[in-house]
């Protein structure tokens, strides 16, 4: 089967349904600008299901911040070269207005583990979030859906709303793909000057390094990054920091 790809949200419902019988459909959510991190959940999802979906939507109600939704890079025909030689059945990719008939009235959100963390420097990010990712799994009724350990914290979060909702779906975890360098693959990575790309692999570094989570502050402080937190949470050191305009995350086993 070659790739096909729909925009409008009840078209692609219709036609999972006509094919869904007695087959298995893998679901890897984007926002695009994709690479080989997305390209591992895309080759996950492949080896396990019969049928695999991608979605690639920028979605505007888990930015918070205006200047980072219009900044969001955006590599629509290299998205789809990578979608096709991943041997992905369906690219879906909504418009704002068909995803959201309702105008954001209505929402998902969790009230303690997304204050926490990212949750707390950006307000309203994992509500859009979890959301965008329960209308997308009632649209494709997955098997399975992959997420990168990448984010940890929207990770968790999804598998705590299949428990509390009793969603069919499996969530997959994925780990994080990595240069060699150790930086964390990701889509904001684009948006880094030469200087700061030769700083950012630092930030997974010092998070594997450091005896605390205080310490990696203060080291990643003193090379140059703007902390937004470094914490120790279940076993998992998480951290946010910025070089320049862009903001890191990553996070590792402790
Ligand atoms: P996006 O940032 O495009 O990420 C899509 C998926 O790819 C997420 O599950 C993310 O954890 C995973 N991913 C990103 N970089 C990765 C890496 N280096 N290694 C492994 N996996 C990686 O996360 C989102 O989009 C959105 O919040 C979304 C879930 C699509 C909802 O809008």
């Amino acid at each position: 089967m070659s790739l096909r790809i729909i925009h409008q949200p009840l078209e692609l419902k219709a036609t999972l349904a006509g094919l869904r019988q007695n087959k298995t459909i893998g679901f890897v959510p984007t926002m695009g600008a994709l690479h080989s991190g997305h390209r591992a959940l895309l080759q996950r999802s492949k080896s396990e299901n019969d049928i695999t979906v991608l979605s690639i939507f920028v979605n505007p109600t888990q930015f918070n911040d205006k200047e980072d939704l219009k900044k969001y890079p955006r590599t629509w025909d290299a998205d789809l070269a990578l979608a096709d030689a991943a041997g992905v059945d369906f690219v879906f990719s909504p418009e704002f207005a068909d995803m959201y008939p309702d105008h954001f009235r209505y929402q998902l959100m969790e009230k303690e583990f997304s204050q926490a963390l990212c949750g707390k420097d950006r307000p309203g990010h994992f509500d859009g979030v979890l959301s965008v990712v329960m209308k997308l799994f009632n649209l494709i009724q997955p098997t399975r859906a992959y997420f990168g350990e990448k984010d940890f914290q929207q990770l968790r979060l999804i598998e705590g709303m299949v428990e509390a909702f009793f969603m069919s779906t499996k969530i997959v975890r994925v780990p994080t793909v990595r240069e060699s360098s150790g930086l964390a693959l990701s889509s904001r990575n684009l948006r880094l000057t030469p200087e700061e790309i030769q700083l950012a692999p630092r930030l997974h570094q010092v998070l594997i390094q450091a005896v605390n989570a205080s310490e990696a502050t203060a080291q990643l402080q003193s090379s140059g990054f703007q902390v937004d937190y470094v914490e120790d949470l279940e076993g998992r050191r998480y951290a946010a920091a910025r070089l320049g305009k862009v903001r890191l995350i990553d996070n590792v086993k402790i």
